[in-house]
C-alpha cells in the first residue's frame, strides 16, 4: 500500500506552495496525498481562484473555519482537525509556511503521533511580535521532516537545537510554481490590459497587522507612496485586512495610487514581471521578485528571507517615510542586478516528495 499523507493549506499563500507538490505526487504515484483546506481564507479571490489557476483539485476535506482572533482561528482549526486526523490516520502530515493553519494541524497530528512536514521550515525574522514567527518556531520545533529553502534556515535550525539529520534544503515551492506559470501569466499581457507601460510602473502589496491595523502608521506609510505616484503610477491590490483599515480612513481613489480587489495569481505574476519596482510587506513577494529580477523594496524593519538581500533584488526599508523616500530614489536611480539562490530552479517538490515517499516506504 501507499504512504498516506493529508497537505494542508488554508490561506493564499499556501496555495502556490502546495500546487507542485500535489502535482509532483501525481506525476510519480509514490504517495496518496489528500488535500485539507482549513478555511482559513475563503473569499474567491483569496482562495478558490487560486486553486482554478494553479490546477489544484478541489480539496477532498473542508474545515471551513473562516476568521476569528489568533486564539479562536487556532482553536477551531485543532478542534476540527483533530477527528480528520483520527479518522484518517495518515502516515504523516505536510504543512506550508507559517500561518495559523499551520501550527494548529502541526500541533494536533504530533499530538496524535502523526510524524509532520514542515515546508519552507527554518526561516526566522528574529521579531517575536510576528505571529508569524511564533509560528515558524513551534511548527519547527515539532516537525519530524523540515525542509528549508536557504541557507540561513539551516544555520537557524542549528542554533535551535534541531536534530540536523531532519533538516533537508531542497529548494523553494513558490519558486516551482512561479517558473511553472511565468509565461502563462506574461501571455496574459497585463500592463498592456492595465493601460500600463511595461518597465514604468510599480506594484505594491500590504497586509501586515504591523503596518495595516494601526491608521496612524498605514497613513503615514504611504506618504512616500503618493509621492512615487506622481512619479510612476502604482497599482496596488488591497488584502481584505487592508482594505478594512483604508475605509477607516475614507481613501477610496487616489491620483496615481491605483487600488484594486486582490488578483488572481497570473494576472499578479503578470503584472510583477513586467515592473519597475515592487513595494511590499509580504514574505513570498521577496522571494518572487528576486527570482524575477524586479527590483524589491521591503516596508518591513526586518525579513526572514536574508537571501533576498545577500544574492536577490530586495532592498529592506523599513517604514520611516524618509527611509522608503529614500529606498525609492535609490531603487530608481540604480541598477539592481541579482542572482538566483541555489535550488530555486523549479524542483524542490520533487526533491520533497522523493524524500518523503522514501522515508514513509521504509
Ligand atoms: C494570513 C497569515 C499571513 C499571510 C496572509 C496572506 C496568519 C497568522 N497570517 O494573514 O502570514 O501572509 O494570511 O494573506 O496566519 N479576510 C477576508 N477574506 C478572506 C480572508 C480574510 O475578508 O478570505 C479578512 C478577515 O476579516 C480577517 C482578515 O482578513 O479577519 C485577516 O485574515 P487572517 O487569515 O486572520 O490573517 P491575514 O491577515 O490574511
Amino acid at each position: 500500500m501507499k504512504p498516506t499523507i493529508l497537505l494542508v493549506a488554508g490561506a493564499r499563500p499556501n496555495f502556490m506552495k502546495i500546487a507542485p507538490i500535489v502535482a509532483r505526487v501525481r506525476a510519480t504515484g509514490s504517495l496518496d496525498a489528500t488535500i485539507v483546506h482549513t478555511g482559513q481564507h475563503y473569499d474567491r479571490a483569496m482562495s478558490e481562484l487560486l486553486f482554478e489557476q494553479l490546477g489544484i483539485p478541489e480539496p477532498e476535506i473542508r474545515l471551513g473555519v473562516g476568521s476569528g482572533s489568533h486564539a479562536q482561528q487556532t482553536a477551531e482549526i485543532m478542534r476540527r482537525f483533530e477527528p480528520v486526523l483520527v479518522e484518517r490516520r495518515p502516515d504523516a502530515i505536510a504543512v506550508v509556511g507559517d500561518v495559523n493553519s499551520t501550527i494548529a494541524t502541526a500541533l494536533v497530528a504530533v499530538k496524535l503521533g502523526v510524524p509532520v512536514a514542515h515546508v519552507e521550515a527554518g526561516l526566522r525574522s528574529f521579531d517575536r511580535s510576528m505571529p508569524e514567527e511564533v509560528n515558524r518556531i513551534l511548527t519547527d520545533a515539532i516537525s519530524e521532516w523540515l525542509f528549508v529553502t536557504e541557507r540561513s534556515g539551516v544555520e537557524n535550525l542549528e542554533n535551535e537545537g534541531i536534530d540536523s539529520g531532519k533538516v533537508h534544503i531542497v529548494g523553494n515551492v513558490m519558486i516551482d510554481t512561479l517558473l511553472r506559470f511565468r509565461d502563462r501569466a506574461l501571455e496574459l499581457d497585463m500592463p498592456n490590459r492595465m493601460g500600463l507601460e511595461p518597465g514604468a510602473y510599480a506594484v505594491m502589496t500590504l497586509h501586515r497587522p504591523s503596518n495595516v491595523d494601526e491608521v496612524r502608521k498605514l497613513a503615514a506609510l504611504l506618504e512616500p507612496i503618493r509621492r512615487l505616484g506622481e512619479r510612476l503610477p502604482v497599482i496596488f491590490p488591497v488584502h481584505p485586512r487592508t482594505r478594512k483599515s483604508l475605509e477607516e480612513m475614507g481613501i477610496g481613489h487616489d491620483p496615481g495610487l491605483r487600488l484594486l480587489e486582490p488578483l488572481g495569481y497570473l494576472e499578479f505574476l503578470g503584472l510583477m514581471a513586467s515592473a519597475r519596482l515592487i513595494l511590499t510587506d509580504s514574505g513570498g513577494i521577496q522571494e518572487e521578485s528576486t527570482v524575477l529580477g524586479v527590483p524589491c523594496i521591503t516596508l518591513r524593519d526586518n525579513t526572514e528571507r536574508p537571501v533576498t538581500l545577500t544574492d536577490g533584488t530586495n532592498r529592506l526599508a523599513g517604514t520611516d517615510p524618509d527611509a522608503v523616500d529614500a529606498a525609492i530614489e535609490e531603487t530608481l536611480t540604480t541598477e539592481v542586478a541579482g542572482r538566483i539562490p541555489p535550488l530555486w530552479d523549479g524542483r524542490a517538490a520533487e526533491r520533497i516528495v522523493s524524500i518523503l515517499a522514501g522515508a514513509l516506504t521504509r
